[in-house]
């Protein structure tokens, strides 16, 4: 890493030196990517072949129910651990395996990844079961395009929204989920937020990152803009509960657990937006790109975060730490993650200030 350059340059120096997002155009074709890890969904299909691993995958989900369902005996747990041992040493790539975000057999494969692991919970912030060897070249381009933009007085996210609806996906899919999170659901006066929360997933796994990470973090220099930002998401429906009362954010993170994919994009965004102070980027990962990425993952799950107000790019889940008792501390931990995250604070408020230029990125979009 290079030296922490002088403040005038931070700015732009955060941009440069991130892995992700510093790829200057002039070396843009050059990709030296590492080679991916096997699609868990690919292993799981080699090992099937095979009837004895087969026996001890079928073996390793049961143990993944029973767990579910109460903790495990001594014996339980030690068979448990024996079948893993066993199916690891045969078939490795089974418990190297990754999933891509937004995959047609996501789920599917995000269930071999979580039932090869009988880890409990904390391991969970080591890794994420996400593959991102392979860098998006789109926004690796588009970022390292428009970092010499300037921010002007515009409202930005007023702009993003008028590009998304000018590109026929975003402005399809976006009405598709404005309307599944303001529609009252039949015989009552709220609106289905499961439906709302699956329609918000789509528009964020189908629509270009251009647009869709544009309208979630443009910048704002005004309440009006910041309105529009917080709003973005359709919050009545997508942040808050109904009641308006805040549960509890451990017990929201347990509810979150028991669900593949919701673990998945947790799992996901702590491991890539944990804050560093010794990285330029602010972010363990050092690159503000995977963070975003992370943080939109959330949207559409019950952990989905937002803005906390329209004067601020301050974030937060929709949840309290009353109640916690004596895990009042690693409840404080998960919320700090969004309120009080050094590493999500830059790649927000920093870089998209400098990231998104509209009129560019349609360029760069009509190029691809
Ligand atoms: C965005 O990029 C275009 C093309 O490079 C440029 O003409 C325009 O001034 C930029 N807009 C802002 C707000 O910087
Ligand atoms: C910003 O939020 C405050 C508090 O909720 C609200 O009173 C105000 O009308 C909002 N401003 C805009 C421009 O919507």
């Amino acid at each position: 890493m290079l030296p922490a350059p002088s403040l005038d340059f931070k700015h732009v120096s955060l941009c440069l030196f991130c892995p992700l997002l510093g790829v200057l155009p002039a070396s843009a074709p050059v990709f030296p990517f590492p080679p991916s890890p096997t699609d868990c969904v690919e292993a799981h299909r080699v090992c099937s072949a095979d009837l004895r691993c087969e026996a001890l995958y079928r073996g390793l989900e049961r143990c993944a129910d029973q767990a579910e369902v109460s903790l495990l005996g001594e014996q339980a747990a030690a068979e448990c651990l024996e079948r893993q041992d066993a199916l690891l040493n045969k078939h490795p790539a089974l418990l190297a395996c990754k999933c891509q975000r937004g995959f047609r057999k996501e789920e599917q494969c995000l269930r071999v990844y979580w039932r090869v692991r009988l880890l409990p919970g904390e391991d969970e912030l080591e890794m994420s079961p996400y593959d991102d060897t392979m860098m998006d070249t789109r926004m690796a381009s588009l970022v390292a395009a428009s970092s010499y933009m300037q921010l002007d007085g515009e409202n930005q996210c007023l702009k993003a929204a008028q590009d998304c609806g000018l590109y026929e996906k975003c402005g399809s899919l976006r009405s598709e989920y404005v309307l599944a999170c303001t529609k009252r659901a039949p015989g009552t006066n709220r609106c289905n937020q499961h439906k709302c929360h699956r329609a918000l997933r789509r528009f964020l796994e189908r629509v270009p990152e251009e647009y869709s990470l544009g309208v979630l973090f443009c910048p704002c220099t005004n309440t009006l803009c910041g309105e529009r930002r917080r709003k973005t998401i359709v919050p009545s429906c997508s942040y808050q509960e109904m009641e308006g009362l805040q549960p509890n954010c451990l017990h929201q993170q347990s509810f979150c657990r028991r669900d593949d994919l919701c673990r998945s994009r947790l799992a996901d965004f702590l491991n890539n937006c944990q804050p560093s102070s010794v990285t330029v980027s602010g972010c363990l990962k050092d690159s503000a790109g995977l963070c975003l990425r992370a943080y939109a993952g959330l949207i559409g799950t019950i952990m989905t975060p937002n803005y906390i107000s329209n004067g601020s790019a301050d974030v937060s889940l929709w949840c309290n730490c009353e109640g916690s008792g004596n895990q009042w501390q690693d409840c404080l931990r998960l919320q700090r993650m969004f309120t009080h995250n050094s590493c999500l604070r830059e790649c927000t408020r920093l870089h998209l200030s400098m990231i998104f230029n509209t009129t560019h990125n349609n360029k760069i979009t009509n190029k691809l």
